[in-house]
């Protein structure tokens, strides 16, 4: 039996995004602007444009300006009609009319696996999309799209991955795998470990921040206990999960920036500001003159 097409997809943005203190004392980090653009927006022009149309958002504490940035603003739209600001207009309106929004919330940080379950009654008995809003891919084709087509193809869960040299590898969770050797994109996923030794880990495949899961992935989350950390891991219920499907991990084409680190975050505005066509010739001329 083949699963349902993807339609909804669900937004951890409950941390506390303390990487980015003290800018994320008051503002969400997913409300950070690369260029001019909140970091959940550009996750959220991902699922879209891989054909989702419901996106969950799993909210905490002070996480209103989320709600009020994907909503519509009268007064504003108001005002910018008044001063015949036809194209700033189109903009505003077209964040709130991307796609239905639902929000839910999580108490407490409790673990990006708690924050997925949470998400559990929306999505309902269907297969779903994870984006994590600090996770920025920057592709020709968005990097969840090329996932649901992995998707399709498996009928299975699919991990986005990127391959780590070096000891950065145990800031992620690990796969240990094998390609598939009609698709080397894909990978055959035996086991995962959660932010490894150097030395133990499985390899150099590491998970990011895109998720393809099947509904049996609530049932998991419900089944594991608190990692050491205090917090229900997702890597530890797609392990569990392995023991009753498939799972593969997917080589997508294209650039990361981890936009939730502060150096992560600088590198990827700098490359975003060059690509755009109103700011990236005067920037670039910027830059050419900077003492580095
Ligand atoms: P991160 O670990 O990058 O976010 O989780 P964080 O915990 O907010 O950041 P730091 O490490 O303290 O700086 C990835 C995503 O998962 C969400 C976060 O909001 C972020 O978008 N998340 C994480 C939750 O929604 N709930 C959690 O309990 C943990």
């Amino acid at each position: 039996m083949a699963y349902p097409k993807l339609r909804k997809a669900v937004f951890p943005a409950a941390g506390l995004g303390t990487r980015f203190l003290p800018a994320t004392k008051s503002i969400p980090k997913e409300m950070l602007c690369l260029v001019d653009k909140p970091l959940i927006q550009y996750g959220v022009e991902e699922a879209v444009a891989a054909g989702c149309t419901e996106i969950i958002i799993v909210t905490g504490r002070d996480k209103g300006a989320m709600e009020d940035h994907f909503d519509s603003s009268p007064e504003l739209e108001a005002a910018l009609a008044a001063k015949n600001k036809q194209s700033l207009l189109d903009v505003v309106r077209s964040v709130s009319k991307l796609a239905k929004t639902v929000y839910t919330r999580q108490a407490e940080p409790l673990g990006l696996g708690h924050a997925v379950l949470m998400a559990k009654d929306i999505v309902g008995d269907e297969p779903f999309c994870v984006l994590l809003p600090d996770d920025i891919v920057d592709a020709r084709v968005p990097c969840l799209k090329q996932m649901v087509e992995a998707f399709y193809e498996t009928q299975s869960s699919i991990l986005a991955s990127e391959v780590i040299e070096g000891p950065a590898i145990s800031a992620y969770g690990v796969l240990d795998c094998t390609p598939m050797p009609q698709n080397p994109r894909l990978l055959a996923v035996k086991g995962m470990v959660e932010k490894p030794k150097f030395e133990e880990a499985p390899s150099q495949n590491a998970i990011i921040g895109r998720y393809i899961l099947t509904p049996r992935i609530f049932a998991m989350i419900e089944s594991i206990k608190p990692g050491a950390s205090g917090e229900l891991q997702l890597t530890d219920a797609i392990k569990a999960l392995l023991q009753h499907e498939k799972v593969y991990g997917f080589h997508y084409e294209g650039k990361r920036h981890d936009a939730g680190d502060k150096l992560g975050f600088l590198k990827a505005t700098v490359e975003f500001a060059l690509k755009r066509d109103d700011l990236g010739p005067p920037f670039r001329e910027w830059l050419k003159n900077l003492p580095v």
